[in-house]
This record gives C-alpha cells, structure tokens and sequence, in this order.
C-alpha cells in the first residue's frame, strides 16, 4: 500500500523522472502498483512494443476509461472493436489527407490573427500563443462555423477548458463531486453541459456534406455509411475539439523551446523544410506529450514471457522505447540528424503518435499544422526564451508540456 502511493506521488509529480530512473539503471520493462492499473506493466523495449501492439488479448480504448468525463462514454478513444473501425474510418477521411488546404489556409489565418497581438520585446507564453491558433482551427475544420459562431463556441471552449487546468481530481474519484458551480468538479460540469448544448442546435442547422467533418460525419450518416446517434456526433466532436487542439500547439511548443535551449533558433538550417521536420520529430522523440499509451488485458495473457492477468493495464511507453541506449546514442540529447539522411528509427522505437490501428486519428494534420507553426515562428523575428537553463517538463492535463507554456520574447528583424 505504501509503494502504490509512493509510486503513484512520484509518478504523478515528475512523469518523466520516475521513467529516468529506471532507464538510468538500464531497465525499459517493468511491473509497478499504480492506483487503478491493477499492476501496471511499462513496456519500452520496441521488440515488445510490438508484441503488444500485435496482441489481441491486448485492448486499446477500454483502459481509458477516466477520460470519458470529458469525451463521454462512446467517444473513438474509449470504444473498441467494429465500433471503432466503423466510426474511426470517416474520420480518418478527414485527417489523413497529407496536403490538407482547409488546414493550412485556417493555421496561416490564425497565425497571423495572434502575432498582430505580439509585441516586440514582451515576455509571452509560446504554448498560450500556439494554443489560439490550433484551438480555432479545429473549430472551424470540426464544426464549419463563420463569425460570431466561432466566437460564441471559442468562449464557451475556453471557459471549459479553464476549468480543468489542474490534473488531479481526474484521477482521485472522490473530488468528482458536483458542489455547485463554486467547485472544480461543478464549473466542470456546467461548462461541459454548455459546450455540448451549443454543438447539439449547431447539428440541427449543418446540412449534410458541408465543408466540416461534422457535415462529412451527417453525410455518412444519412447515407447509411456510419450508425451514430445525434448524442454521439455531438460527443465526436467534443472529443475532437479537445484532442485536436492541445496536442499540436503542444508539440510545436517543444519544438521552439527545444531549438531555444540548444541555441539552434538562428541555425541557417532551419531554413531547409526537411530539417525544420527532422527538429519536428526530434522535439517529440526527446519529450513525447502522451507520455504511453494503455492497452487492458481483456483475457489473461503473456508479454515478454511474463504473465498479465485478465484487467491487468500494459503502457507500451513513448518515453522509454524513444529513450533506450540501444536504439539511440546519447538519447537525453537533441539532435535532428536522428531524422535526416536516411536516417530514421525503427518503427517501434518512435511512436509518440501511438501504435496499431489506434494510431492517432490527427497525426498528418497535425504534422502539417507544426510545419506550419515552425516556419511562421521562424519568420516572425528573432526569439529568445525568458528562464535560465533547460526547460523544465510539468503535466497539463494529461500531456507533458513545458513549465509556464515556455516563457519568450522576440526582438524585430527590423
Ligand atoms: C502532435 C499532436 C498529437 C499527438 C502527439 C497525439 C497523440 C496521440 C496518441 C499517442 C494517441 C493514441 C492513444 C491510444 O492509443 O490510446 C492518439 C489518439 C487519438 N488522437 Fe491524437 N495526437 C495528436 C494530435 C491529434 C489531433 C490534431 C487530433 C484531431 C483529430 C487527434 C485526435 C485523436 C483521436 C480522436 C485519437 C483516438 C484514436 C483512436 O482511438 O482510434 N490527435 N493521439
């Protein structure tokens, strides 16, 4: 009892330094009691990352249960089976298209919405700045609004997504406790209710095929191609909402601060597009947002020649297949050229996007959306980051994201 609380603490306070720790004594698979996970099993060696992915005793989506508060009971994320493949495949329509224009037309038009905001010389938070653009572009990409739509549908966003900025009571059940709209759990609560009221007259009046993946989602619907309630299209897009605005912005926000803390903002490299995406992927290689990802064993089974019992929770680990000495020379540093001619990782030795066939639904769209980020911050005047030393990852949410949002300032070109 006392090792599932010290290791939960520890766990919880600096995800990635329980995970040094362990890979500072070389070890990459490891069983630990964490609160809920029925012993967990961190799985980081790629061989077995693979086995995992490979396994069918290993389900994704039902070991995720805590995120349904927010994306609800049928979201793609937490069902599994035909289900999953038949919701999974419209939406993958939407995201998987490599030159994606409503994407980077939506990207640029925010980007430059959100620099006229910037001042030379002002302390600002890149994590904050990304966030505007990604978190209004999915809007409109997801749900095809114009102004003032966009403008009533941002605020009530916002005003959630205040709400839980603290991790903690999302995974200690009893603070989940609706007290009124003076506690975390109620305002919670109140502000999920108003985002999900507003998307649910907002399906009333999106005609079928209008250019959102809402109007493609009706669309499918109404053909007989997808079976989904008006309940469960209105929890699609939340959903969506959440997962594709925070990641991006996120993951951009490490790219910058990474180039910061190695004095590579000025690299005339950065001029090259294969290398602005070498420093992309490097970025998520050394700090992967979604830390691991859960699969639940739903019959007992084996990993590695070790028993997992049926309930049993195995996290095939990001952080610890993309930090293994075997795979990667001086893992703690960060170096492109990992990406760069030829260069590249073995396939389960690089997986912050996750694995399997519940690989991330976004990853080319948001891939292209960080290119995106990258090139426009470059262009926008000399940056400089505002706190001493490397930047310090902290938990947001359920991602890793640098402490303060990465506080910097940018001096003019001119
Ligand atoms: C850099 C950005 C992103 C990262 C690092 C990321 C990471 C991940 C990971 C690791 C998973 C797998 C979870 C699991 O196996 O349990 C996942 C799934 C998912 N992501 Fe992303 N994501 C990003 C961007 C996006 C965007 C832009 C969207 C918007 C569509 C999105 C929507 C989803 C959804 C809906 C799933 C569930 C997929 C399924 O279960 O089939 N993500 N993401």
């Amino acid at each position: 009892m006392f090792d599932t609380i010290r290791n939960a603490y520890s766990w919880y306070r600096d995800p990635y330094g329980f995970l040094d720790q362990r890979i500072g004594q070389g070890i990459y698979d490891f069983k630990v009691d964490l609160p809920g996970s029925n012993g967990a099993m961190f799985v980081g060696t790629p061989d077995l990352v693979e086995e995992v992915a490979r396994n069918k005793d290993l389900s994704g989506g039902t070991g995720l249960r805590f995120v349904q508060p927010f994306t609800g009971p049928r979201a793609l994320i937490v069902i599994a089976g035909d289900e999953h493949r038949n919701r999974r495949r419209p939406i993958q329509q939407m995201f998987y298209q490599t030159e994606n224009q409503q994407m980077m037309e939506l990207t640029e038009k925010y980007f430059d919405l959100g620099a006229r905001d910037l001042k030379p010389d002002e302390p600002f938070s890149i994590l904050e700045f990304y966030e505007q653009i990604t978190l209004r572009t999915i809007i409109d990409f997801v749900l095809g609004v114009n102004e003032p739509e966009h403008e009533q549908i941002l605020r009530l966003l916002q005003q959630w997504l205040q709400s839980f900025e603290s991790p903690l009571w999302l995974f200690l059940k009893p603070l989940q406790q609706d007290l009124g709209s003076l506690t975390p759990w109620g305002r919670f609560l109140r502000g999920r209710s108003a985002v999900s009221r507003w998307i649910s007259d907002r399906l009333e009046s999106t005609p079928a095929n209008s250019a959102s993946v809402l109007g493609h989602l009706i669309a499918k619907r109404d053909n007989g191609n997808l079976r989904i309630s008006n309940e469960d299209l209105v929890w699609q897009c939340i959903e969506l909402l959440l997962f594709g605005h925070d990641t991006a912005a996120c993951g951009s926000a490490w790219v910058t601060m990474h180039l910061l803390d190695n004095s590579m903002m000025q690299s005339p490299n950065l001029e090259s597009p294969a290398y602005r995406e070498a420093c992309i992927k490097e970025a998520m290689r050394c700090t992967p947002m979604v830390i691991h990802v859960t699969r639940e064993a739903v019959a007992d089974t084996r990993v590695g020649g070790q028993s997992v019992r049926k309930g049993q929770k195995v996290f095939p680990c990001a952080y610890l297949a993309q930090h293994h000495r075997d795979y990667y020379e001086h893992p703690e540093a960060f170096d492109p050229n990992r990406f760069l001619n030829g260069n590249s990782p073995d396939r389960y030795a690089w997986f912050p996007f996750g694995i399997g066939s519940r690989i991330c639904v976004g990853m080319p769209f948001a891939t292209e959306q960080m290119k995106i980020l990258l090139q426009r911050t470059l262009e926008l005047g000399r940056l400089e980051k505002l706190t001493i030393g490397k930047t310090t990852p902290v938990r947001k949410f359920i991602i890793m994201a640098p402490k303060d949002g990465g506080l910097v300032r940018y001096r003019s070109f001119n």
